[in-house]
């Protein structure tokens, strides 16, 4: 089998590499085997990915500070066994609903490491958070606040908090990953006093326990400027609210939110030197200021999973029109992943079961639900494709899946974990009846 210099080796998993029937392997594992035995579409998830981006987020940001924290972003792609993963790994998660707690919880995963983020939280989620002992509640606005301060005190506890602030720090990514803003949904903001206000409300509050601060300033970020600045306008906050308010800052979280390679254009800086970078700048800024040196906390969730996982899809219709474009149908499309839809997302799309071929022209790789931009990627160079090729798209192990639909009652595709030859079933493809799960009106 050949490893290096293969064909979008950048956007694949590291255990990635071509045998000699020109296929694909992933973690020792033939893709087009996978498909013969888990059926198409597929997404493949290899496990040595996931733990070497793991470690390399943990010892980075361990070498810059004495207490660290890697936290995963859950909403990047919530599954059971790659919680377990994690949890074996020493990372903690970042959760969003209920469902993602309840998910945490059936997993076995130690709840102490979760944090509960979320700019809405519905009271049964902050109580079954609360029941089911999360680590951290991190508040995003002012009513969330009042709930859990007097949740807390119906339950005669202090509920650990941090503040999320809005920072005021514009990151270089599209307009609806963008989060750190002024005019952002996100966080209470330090520049309007809102923050000053809450960060008061929240010493006061007898329901809750104020351990520090938090900010993110959105996702596929490259430039580590956007995050030192982040760095320095939170600590610089914390200064000032020590002084004024008394408060000790106990633990901070600038986010997460790297990027990943989708294309050759893109060049992600190594998690652990991402980690190392942000651990410094907050070691160094808080000895500066003379802040007590908080814990560090960061949650990466896309640069885990991303590359680790890749979508696979077998070539169905084929339409011509010429002289303007080739349409290449395959089995998913926008259902199993909107990101082109939604953000204009481009992928290296990849013909994993002839990967020796050179691109013969444009090929517009098409989904097969009901909307004209339902189009996976558009015009890209591949060699010529025939029913039953089976085509991959290389990064897409965050944010498919995790925002997947039953659109046009579509199935969603299954997920396997490969790790030294062997494929497991981590989440099997849907069948009819869960479509009808929720009908209220069939016999
Ligand atoms: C609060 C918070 N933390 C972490 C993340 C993870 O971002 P990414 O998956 O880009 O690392 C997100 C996602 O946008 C987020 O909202």
């Amino acid at each position: 089998m050949r490893g290096a210099g293969i064909p979008g080796q950048h956007t694949l998993p590291l255990t990635a590499g071509v045998n000699s029937q020109e296929h694909l392997v992933i973690g020792g594992c033939d893709v087009v085997d996978l498909l013969a035995e888990f059926g198409s579409p597929l997404y493949v998830y290899d496990e040595e990915t996931i733990r070497t981006r793991c470690r390399q987020y943990v010892a980075g940001l361990s070498s810059a500070v004495p207490d660290a924290l890697v936290i995963y972003a859950v909403k990047a792609f919530a599954n059971s066994a790659i919680f377990r993963v994690l949890a074996d790994e020493g990372l903690g998660l970042d959760v969003v609903s209920g469902g993602e707690i309840y998910l945490a919880h059936r997993s076995g995963f130690p709840m102490d490491r979760v944090y509960f983020h979320g700019n809405n939280k519905l009271l049964d989620e902050i109580e079954l958070a609360a029941e089911l002992g999360v680590g951290r509640f991190v508040v995003d606005n002012f009513s969330e606040l009042g709930r859990l301060d007097s949740l807390g005190q119906r339950l005669g506890v202090r509920l650990p908090v941090l503040i999320r602030v809005g920072p005021g720090v514009e990151a270089h990514t599209h307009d609806y990953r963008k989060t750190g803003v002024l005019d952002s949904k996100f966080g209470i903001p330090i520049s309007t006093g809102q923050a000053e206000t809450a960060v008061l409300q929240a010493i006061r509050a007898r329901g809750v326990d104020l351990i520090g601060l938090h900010a993110h300033i959105g996702s596929q970020i490259f430039e580590m400027a956007p995050y030192l600045e982040t760095v320095d306008i939170v600590l610089d906050f914390a200064d000032r609210m020590r002084e004024l308010h008394g408060l000790t800052l106990r633990e901070f979280s600038p986010g997460g939110g790297w990027g990943i390679s989708y294309t050759h254009e893109d060049d992600p800086m190594e998690p652990n030197e991402v980690a190392q970078t942000v651990g410094l700048a907050v070691w160094k800024t808080a000895a500066d200021r003379g802040l007590p040196m908080p814990r560090v906390v960061i949650e990466p969730g896309r640069s885990i999973v991303g590359q680790a996982g890749v979508a696979l899809y077998t070539v169905g219709a084929i339409k011509d029109i010429p002289g303007v474009r080739r349409y290449v149908a395959v089995d998913g499309g926008m259902a199993d992943n909107i990101r082109p839809a939604l953000y204009g997302a481009v992928y290296q799309p990849l013909l994993a079961n002839r990967m020796d071929e050179a691109p013969s022209g444009q090929m517009t790789i098409a989904g097969r639900y009901c909307e004209s931009g339902d189009v996976l990627v558009k015009d890209a160079q591949m060699p010529a494709l025939h029913a039953g090729d089976i085509v991959a798209l290389p990064a897409s192990g965050a944010y498919n899946l995790a925002m997947s639909s039953n659109y046009n009652l579509a199935l969603r595709p299954g997920a396997v974990m490969v790790r030294d030859g062997e494929a497991r079933l981590i989440r099997r493809r849907e069948r009819y009846d869960d479509l009808l799960a929720a009908e209220t009106d069939l016999d």
